[in-house]
């Protein structure tokens, strides 16, 4: 009987290095039927997924012309979806089946659903994506601990993310990594299009530089909660970060209500810009709005959002000052300690330009550096 290979995943969307795994895995596994499962997500608000109707569509036009098809198993279950209690499912269906993941998927098999259950359902077959290089090693582990049955590819792919794809869209550029027939569908049915008018306002009110510096940040933000697990919620990083600056070019109080001791001093658009988010483009969620309040200062005790967008703020691309590639090396190690090594930089320089520094950030100071909390 014919194999399939199996490969799931949310699709949102599908990307280049999506077809370009699978296609190595049959070629290396001698397979030849493919079967997409897309992931079902819960619907959302905000900058939301894609409907799981739209995910598999585009899933089905990133691997035109193979012999695919896109199973929607996942839609049918509804919440009820992991491998453990999918895949036996698949194996009835299509018989003689492989699962192929990501080999950094691997690294956390410990931590799947039912992991012993897993390894008997199927062989697996992993590539080494992303560079990843201790793939043989953690196959191994996972050999002796519960007995599966792994292929590793040869081939080892590159690191491309769905969700910097996704950022790219919504900010309106157009991303290298798609396959043609996807960025057709997604051009001609307007996908990802919901923040077109809030970049356009965004725009009137601020100069190219910052537009592209607010632009910047959101990549840096929801890079960094990606590659940490930082497991924030896209649509808060994606809105936070790009409103961040939304009111530093126009400083006018209008009535609002902002900390006295800020007017006249840098520090003071955070607070306008937390008010006219509210204001100008109805944002409501605290958390957001708490994001932009606080980050040019810092404060102590702050969220995870606020700490990701105070970062990403100051290590976006855009910038260029002496110590960033070292602050940016530190970050993508370890987030929060790339954290405090902002805020202790920025605090040193306030520090050496002698004028005062704002209340909070001699709080954030105490709170992170000197007492070391987290
Ligand atoms: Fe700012
Ligand atoms: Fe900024």
């Amino acid at each position: 009987m014919a194999r399939t290979l199996i490969f799931g995943g949310a699709f949102d969307p599908p990307h280049c290095e999506h077809v370009a795994m699978c296609k190595a895995a049959m070629r290396e596994l001698n397979i030849d039927r493919l079967v997409l499962v897309p992931t079902y997500l819960p619907p959302h608000k905000g900058a939301g997924t894609l409907p799981f109707e739209t995910r598999a569509r585009l899933a089905a036009a990133a691997f035109e012309g193979e012999n695919v098809v896109v199973d929607d198993i996942e839609l049918e279950r509804g919440g009820d979806n992991y491998s453990a209690l999918v895949l036996p499912a698949l194996k009835q269906k299509y018989g003689d089946i492989v699962y192929l993941i990501g080999g950094d998927s691997l690294q956390y098999f410990d931590r799947w659903y039912h992991p012993e259950q897993i390894a008997k359902i199927c062989p697996i077959a992993v590539c080494s994506r992303g560079g990843y290089t201790d793939v043989q090693k953690c196959a191994d582990e996972v050999v002796s601990k519960y007995g599966a049955q792994i292929y590793i590819l040869k081939y080892s792919g590159k690191d491309v993310s769905s969700s910097m794809l996704k950022t790219e869209l919504l900010l309106g550029e157009e991303p290298s990594d798609l396959p043609g027939r996807v960025l057709e569908i997604i051009e001609q049915d307007g996908l990802f299009e919901q923040y077109f008018p809030m970049l356009e306002k965004l725009r009137s009110f601020q100069t190219e530089e910052l537009f592209a510096h607010s632009k910047a940040v959101v990549k840096r933000a929801i890079d960094f909660n990606n590659k940490h697990n930082l497991a924030q919620d896209f649509g808060r990083v994606f809105l936070a970060a790009l409103l961040h600056d939304n009111a530093k070019q126009r400083p006018s109080l209008d009535g609002l209500n902002v900390p006295k001791d800020a007017i006249g001093t840098p520090v003071l658009h955070q607070f306008l810009g937390a008010e006219k988010a509210r204001r100008d483009f109805g944002i409501e969620d605290e958390g957001i709005l708490d994001a932009i309040r606080y980050h040019t200062t810092a404060k102590a005790g702050m969220t995870g959002l606020e700490k990701l967008i105070y970062t990403a703020d100051s290590l976006s691309d855009d910038r260029m000052y002496a110590p960033i590639p070292e602050l940016r090396r530190v970050a993508d190690e370890d987030f929060d300690k790339g954290f405090k090594a902002t805020l202790k930089f920025t605090y040193d320089k306030l520090l050496s330009k002698g004028k005062g520094i704002y209340p909070l950030t001699v709080q954030a100071y105490e709170y992170y550096i000197t007492n070391g909390q987290n």
